[in-house]
């Protein structure tokens, strides 16, 4: 393990002691409670920069900011200042009453002016599910106020991830959230995900052909259904959750065509896309699309207060505000004064320290050529990012791109080395991710690499000793 590097904090119970705490009281998300509880959480006591220190001592290297979340990296005291303030002056008030906060309304003007030109309003949520559950909401009652109320039908993605409530589950096209629960909703089909590994490289085409096919799927769908019958398309512009799926350069455009000739509305999740992560402020904007509506959370604050919403392209706009009435949708915390202050902070941090441009002209091309080094080795199959995003595809046989049987969870045994060793990177099946915080500098990639490389070197040697090769 890594040296320890400083006193730990909150250690007045010993690491054992907060893990039995942990496992009497606390039912953590996406988990299984039960081996959960046997094995003991991992107590992270704090942060700084790009790394976490554990109970133990340990230091972490978070190549995934947390959750995808904390862009400006962990310590940045403008947030903190920020938040405190506005505890100070103004804890809580709601937007219901016909009133507003100002950092609410100075957020909106801000979050105007970094997205594209299309939004000029937001509505505020707390999370990305949340905001999700709004696009869902409203692109219904869009189309109700134009007189087209049988256009109710979301048409989304297998293997998207959109959340954990009911209507951001369903949305989603994870199949083992859609067996608990009853889901999906009503009013929510999927189409193929544009992952050429498992469509396109089996068939012998090109990732570009293959992405224009996975694009029309779209349009199957839309005839499938009826095209009058359509409310929406919703996809992530890179599928993060789903295992850093960057799509062929030919699907987003594709995908556009396809909605503006069907005239359905467009929404992009930029839930983790957003804020820079893709090397743009918006991933939209990678791929080359117009979104009519947009989620967003995670990096609005940079995770450092739970913050998400929606925003409203003029197209959506337009009809909700000018042949509204009342819009009976809302949360409690839409536009709460302190996420909304420490997302200013965040935003004018973002571009004081030139973190888009840091991710676009700078570590972006240097993790993706640091990462094609990665290619050597016997295990990876492919290796690929799309800005701060990476993945790496783990395969059996890697000169004929044979997958490793079910058996054998691979990823799992790699994620293994990747705690003992000091770095936090996720596994999604036989796909290792990253998206490291964006103030990552160059050394600091090099080291995430050694390091991604000694536990590519571990699993490898599992693989030979279990005959798993
Ligand atoms: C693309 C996408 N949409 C929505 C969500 C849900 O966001 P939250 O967990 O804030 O509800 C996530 C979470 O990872 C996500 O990745």
């Amino acid at each position: 393990m890594p040296v320890l590097d400083r006193t730990p904090m909150n250690t007045h119970r010993t690491t054992a002691e907060w893990q039995a705490a942990d496992a009497a009281h606390f039912l953590h998300p996406f988990t299984d409670f039960r081996s959960l509880a046997k094995k003991g959480s991992r107590i992270v006591t704090r942060a700084d920069n790009i790394y976490l220190w554990d109970s133990e001592g340990h230091k972490i290297l978070d190549a995934m900011s947390g959750l995808w979340c904390v862009n400006v990296g962990y310590g940045q005291k403008s947030l903190v200042d920020a938040a405190t303030r506005q505890m100070q002056e103004l804890p809580f008030y709601n937007a219901f009453f016909q009133t507003a906060t100002v950092p609410a309304i100075e957020l909106a003007e801000l979050l105007a002016e970094v997205t594209p030109p299309q939004f000029q309003h937001v509505f505020f949520s707390g999370s990305g599910s949340e905001g999700n559950d709004t696009v869902v909401r409203m692109v219904r009652r869009y189309w109700d106020l134009l007189g087209q109320p049988e256009r109710q039908v979301i048409i989304s993605r297998k293997n998207a991830y959109h959340g954990s409530t009911m209507a951001g589950a369903s949305l989603g096209g994870m199949s083992g959230m859609h067996a608990q629960g009853g889901l999906p909703i009503p009013g929510i089909v999927h189409i193929e995900q544009p992952y050429w590994w498992e469509h396109g490289r089996p068939s012998g085409m090109t990732r570009d052909e293959f992405g224009l096919v996975a694009a029309r799927w779209l349009e199957d769908k839309i005839l499938e259904v009826g095209a009058g019958k359509v409310a929406a398309f919703i996809g992530e512009p890179v599928q993060g959750a789903g295992g850093v799926i960057v799509p062929p350069a030919t699907y987003w455009p594709e995908i556009q065509r396809i909605c503006d000739q069907y005239g359905i509305l467009l929404v992009s999740d930029e839930v983790i896309c957003g804020f820079g992560r893709t090397g743009r402020w918006f991933g939209c904007e990678t791929m080359g699309t117009r979104p009519d509506l947009m989620t967003f959370a995670k990096g609005v604050t940079s995770g450092y207060v739970p913050l998400g919403g929606v925003m409203v392209g003029d197209r959506v706009a337009k009809v909700l505000i000018e042949r509204g009435g009342e819009f009976t949708h809302g949360y409690t915390y839409s536009g709460h004064p302190v996420a909304c202050a420490v997302a200013l902070a965040n935003i004018r941090l973002m571009r004081e320290l030139k973190l888009v441009e840091h991710v676009h002209d700078d570590v972006g091309p240097y993790l993706a050529q640091q990462y094609r080094t990665l290619l050597d080795h016997p295990l990876v199959g492919d290796a690929e990012t799309c800005g701060l995003m990476g993945a790496i595809l783990l395969v059996k046989d890697k000169t004929r791109g044979t997958p490793f049987p079910d058996a054998v969870d691979i990823g799992m045994v790699c994620r293994g080395h990747c705690f003992g060793n000091g770095l936090i990177m996720r596994a999604v099946g036989d796909r290792m991710i990253i998206a490291p915080p964006l103030v990552i500098t160059r050394a600091q990639i090099d080291e995430m690499v050694a390091l991604i490389r000694r536990c590519l070197d571990l699993t490898l040697a599992d693989a030979t000793r279990g005959g798993w090769l």
